[in-house]
């Protein structure tokens, strides 16, 4: 990890939510020498962050948890009404889950802004929503705490939000590519801008100060373009499948084009987590909502969905019979350098496996102890060889940087038949090729 900037000027924040997000920049505000107490209602996250645990994975997080809850830095506490009294700038960090219809489920937001309401001192406070929220939210917030606090005067809602990607959490928070500030006040504007003033200093981050809701159509904008890009990619892999050309030849000539760039154009087995399919519902939602027409995110969500059925229906004329066959499964997570399962493509291939009486054996660096509590049909393995044992096919869903690495010559041995499915497009088909595995893979 880079060197990071310490300021000694730093300013008291209240984090409420300490799941990725809110711990994350807590422990990141806290490095850069603000002052941060982290409140959640969650008794068993809570025990174990105060005892320097933390309840995720995430390069670095842990060591930077330790080191500033050790020196008073950081607190956590469930004492919500505390931390508004302390601290000048409070954060809405908590979960914005999906409703069934798509549309953002705000409740725990609304929670935390009566919570804040009853809450609040006469001294001037920012409000600051960092959650991934619709446009005017930030307007229901400022509304909801002078419901509850008619008498409430002396607070801004700023709309804050966040573009950290899991795995690279820390990283992205202390180097990130904008902060997006969304204030109406100066006020506000310049207590924001002294928490950031570190991050500012330490990275090439660009300011980008604009209205509350440009803010928050900026967030949903951005995870919606991102998402494209990657249904863009399994779009042209279809094609190419079909046409008999290679997808990753034809996505690197299309990113060569410095307008487009390379990133995000991976395809696979469609994005998972717990954003980008919610996220790009609850826009599908809003743009209704607002009279303009969805048709492009509904394209985005049947393409994603299409690359999945596209991969499992290949397994399946593959494998031909998938009662009683031993099928192994490389990564679990929905991405690499996480333990989170949440939309993980790979439970959902899981399932489908032993619906249809397959026998499944799973491997993840990582998540294997949250995967068992939801896919518990499936026996998982410390160790890549130990799951492959037996199998009659690898089918890779994860793209951890460990399976770019692995010994075909050496699952070759404990394979009974040599059949890989690579829905990242991430192994060394050469080497696998070489040790007498039939690859499969995305887009050729
Ligand atoms: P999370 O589920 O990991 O964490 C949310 C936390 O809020 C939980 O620990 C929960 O116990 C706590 N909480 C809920 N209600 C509370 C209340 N009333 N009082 C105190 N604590 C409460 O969620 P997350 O992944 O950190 O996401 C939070 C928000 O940030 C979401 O809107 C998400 O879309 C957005 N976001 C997430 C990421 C990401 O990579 N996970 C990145 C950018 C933005
Ligand atoms: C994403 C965004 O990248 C962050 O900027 C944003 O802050 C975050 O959502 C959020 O709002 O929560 P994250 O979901 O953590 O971050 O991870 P990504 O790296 O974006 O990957 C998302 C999914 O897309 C994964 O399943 C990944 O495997 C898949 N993906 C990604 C592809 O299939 N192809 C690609 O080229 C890139």
């Amino acid at each position: 990890m880079r060197s990071m900037a310490h300021t000694t000027t730093g300013t008291t924040i209240g984090i409420i939510g300490a799941g990725y997000v809110g711990l994350t920049t807590g422990v990141c505000f806290s490095e850069l020498g603000h002052r941060v107490i982290c409140v959640d209602s969650d008794q068993n996250k809570l025990a174990m962050l105060q005892r320097g645990q933390a309840p995720i994975y995430e390069p670095d997080l842990e060591l930077l948890l330790q080191k500033n809850l050790k020196s008073g830095a950081l607190q956590f506490t469930n004492d919500i009404h505390a931390a508004v009294q302390g601290c000048e700038t409070i954060f809405i960090c908590v979960n914005t889950p999906p409703k069934p219809n798509g549309q953002a489920d705000l409740r725990f937001v609304e929670q935390v802004a009566k919570e804040i309401a009853m809450a609040l001192p006469d001294t001037y406070r920012v409000i600051v929503d960092k959650s991934t929220v619709p446009v005017h939210t930030a307007e229901k917030v400022a509304e909801t705490i002078r419901r509850y606090n008619p008498t409430a005067k002396s607070f801004d809602v700023v709309s804050n939000p966040e573009f950290l990607r899991e795995g690279s959490a820390i990283h992205d928070t202390m180097f990130p590519d904008r902060i997006v500030i969304g204030a109406s006040s100066d006020r506000a504007r310049a207590v924001m801008k002294k928490i950031y003033e570190p991050i500012l200093k330490q990275s090439k981050a660009e300011l980008c100060e604009v209205s509350i809701r440009s803010a928050e159509l900026i967030k949903h904008g951005a995870n919606s373009l991102l998402a494209t890009k990657i249904s863009f990619a399994n779009l042209i892999a279809e094609a190419c499948e079909s046409a008999g050309a290679n997808a990753a030849e034809v996505l690197h000539g299309i990113g060569l084009d410095k307008r487009i760039g390379r990133q995000f154009l991976q395809p696979g087995i469609g994005f998972g987590g717990s954003c980008f399919p919610k996220d790009i519902a609850a826009f599908r939602f809003t743009l209704e909502t607002l009279g303009v027409s969805a048709d492009f995110i509904t394209a985005v969500e049947r393409i994603n969905l299409n690359a999945y059925q596209r991969f499992l229906k290949r397994i399946e004329r593959e494998l031909w019979v998938l009662d009683g066959k031993r099928i192994c499964v490389f990564g679990v997570a929905f991405k690499a350098n996480t333990d989170d399962i949440r939309n993980a493509p790979a439970l959902r291939l899981m399932h489908a496996f032993i619906k249809a009486g397959a026998v499944v054996s799973a491997y993840d660096p990582k998540a294997n102890q949250k995967a068992k509590h939801l896919v518990s049909e499936a026996t998982y393995f410390d160790d890549p060889y130990a799951a492959a044992q037996k199998a009659e096919a690898i089918v890779v869903c994860t793209e951890w940087d460990e399976f770019t690495r692995l010994d075909w010559k050496r699952l070759r041995q404990t394979v009974v038949t040599p059949i890989v499915f690579d829905g990242r497009n991430i192994i060394d088909r050469a080497q696998a090729e070489k040790a007498g595995f039939i690859w499969h893979g995305i887009g050729s």
